[in-house]
């Protein structure tokens, strides 16, 4: 394989980054390169960007070049929260909640994701693997060069594995969300967890890197949710938690208290919240897509941000609650909902995912030693990700090096 040089863009913007997750003013530094260019290695790596003015010589033969007149240049986008491992979809109800019904009784009444649990149980591991891939190629198509999946629409051992695998297998970083919900053949919540941190922590802490719980009402308790992060973590996991979607349930203290990477959600967190986790290193990511979907409230995005806390943004792509992959549009809401700059969301699904998934030193932006993720939009300014709504401006994605043309990834 040959360089490539990617020349004649109009403009390159990336963060430049720091050792940890970004926070406050810091999240707003993205630099922007008018008329620049990016020079990838053989091996898939960044090997310098820069101004065109400055383009050290390059030599005619080795170098393969992609013209970037018109286009501009952001780091492949990094989405920290998906959950892609299902079958069947939740259109019937979709219908229903237009109609007027919420998504909290649906679930209770054993829709929601207790429908998707049983679709998904239904698939062998070849059709779970297909549907995994089908969409990995639309976050592809997106912009999405790094993704992290979770299981818990198994919930049973060889569904939770198979889930498991067939995200590794696609491309992504497994998340084991082992406590998603209690599924029909155990009495209680009790009951499931010791069913899952015996029969299925075992093999899923081999195939995951991080676990899962989803804290709420109807779904697991603090106490619950401690004990099944105590086990993860004694098990080698990094710790995530779902927290604060519907109700404060204790997840942000929680998650401070057994240094968890991440909490996520954070649509009910309240001014007592937002400071338990700006004082600490967990990271709050904010899923805008998941509130629209669902006509919840926005998280506090802003409020977080201004008050120091480390923000990411993700898409929470799953069939119930965010049937969404695209970075671009959770961009845009993150402007126009949440009311942070396009610099503070561009830095939130780069180098601050990167950070939640553990792989800030290699992805998340455009800097020598990187890994060659590039995602070159058809747009004078790179602003437009977020500027142009659902705009459709991903021309081109790169990654490792290698270009895959938009229409082609679907
Ligand atoms: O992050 N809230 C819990 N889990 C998912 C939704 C799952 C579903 O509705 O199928 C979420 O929103
Ligand atoms: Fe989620």
């Amino acid at each position: 394989m040959s360089r490539l040089l990617i020349r004649d863009l109009a403009q390159v913007a990336t963060h430049p980054g720091t050792d940890g997750p970004l926070r406050g003013a810091a999240l707003r530094e993205v630099d922007v390169i008018e008329r620049g260019y990016v020079l990838v290695d053989p091996d898939g790596t960044i090997a310098a960007v820069g101004a065109m003015r400055d383009l050290p010589s390059v030599g005619a033969s080795d170098v393969e070049e992609l013209d970037g007149t018109g286009l501009s240049a952001i780091p492949g986008l990094v989405d920290c929260h998906t959950h892609p491992a299902f079958g069947g979809d939740r259109v019937e109800e979709f219908s229903l909640r237009a109609a007027g019904a919420t998504y909290e009784e649906l679930h209770a009444a054993g829709g929601g994701i207790l429908s998707t649990v049983a679709a998904t149980r239904a698939l062998d591991e070849d059709a779970l693997l297909d549907r995994v891939r089908r969409h990995a190629r639309r976050m592809l198509a997106h912009g999405t060069t790094t993704w992290e999946g979770k299981s818990g629409y198994g919930l049973d051992r060889d569904t939770e594995l198979a889930s498991l695998r067939a995200i590794r297998r696609s491309g992504g970083s497994s998340t084991w969300l082992g406590a998603h919900a209690v599924p029909p053949e155990h009495p209680d919540a009790d009951a499931y967890l010791d069913f899952a941190l015996a029969e299925v922590l075992p093999v899923a802490s081999q195939l995951a890197d991080a676990a899962d719980v989803f804290l709420e009402r109807g779904a697991f308790d603090a106490v619950q949710a401690r004990r099944y992060l105590d086990a993860c973590r004694a098990a080698g996991l990094a710790l995530r938690l779902h927290g604060d979607q519907f109700t404060e349930a204790g997840a942000n203290p929680l998650a401070v208290e057994l240094g968890a990477r991440s909490v996520d959600h954070l649509e009910a967190t309240g001014p007592e919240g937002i400071p338990v986790l700006a004082a600490s290193d967990v990271v709050g990511v904010v899923l805008p897509a998941s509130a629209l979907f669902l006509d919840r409230p926005m998280p506090p995005g802003r409020a977080l941000v201004d008050a120091g806390a480390a923000v990411a943004l993700a898409t929470d792509f799953n069939p119930g609650s965010a049937f969404c992959e695209s970075l671009p549009v959770v961009m845009s809401l993150a402007a126009t909902q949440l009311k942070l700059s396009p610099a503070e969301a561009l830095s939130a699904c780069t180098v601050n995912a990167a950070h939640v998934l553990g792989r800030a030193d290699r992805i998340g932006r455009l800097a020598p030693g990187f890994a060659a993720d590039v995602v070159l939009l058809d747009a004078p300014d790179w602003r437009y990700v977020a500027y142009h709504l659902a705009g459709d401006v991903v021309a081109t994605v790169i990654k490792d090096g290698a270009a895959v043309p938009r229409r082609a990834a679907y």
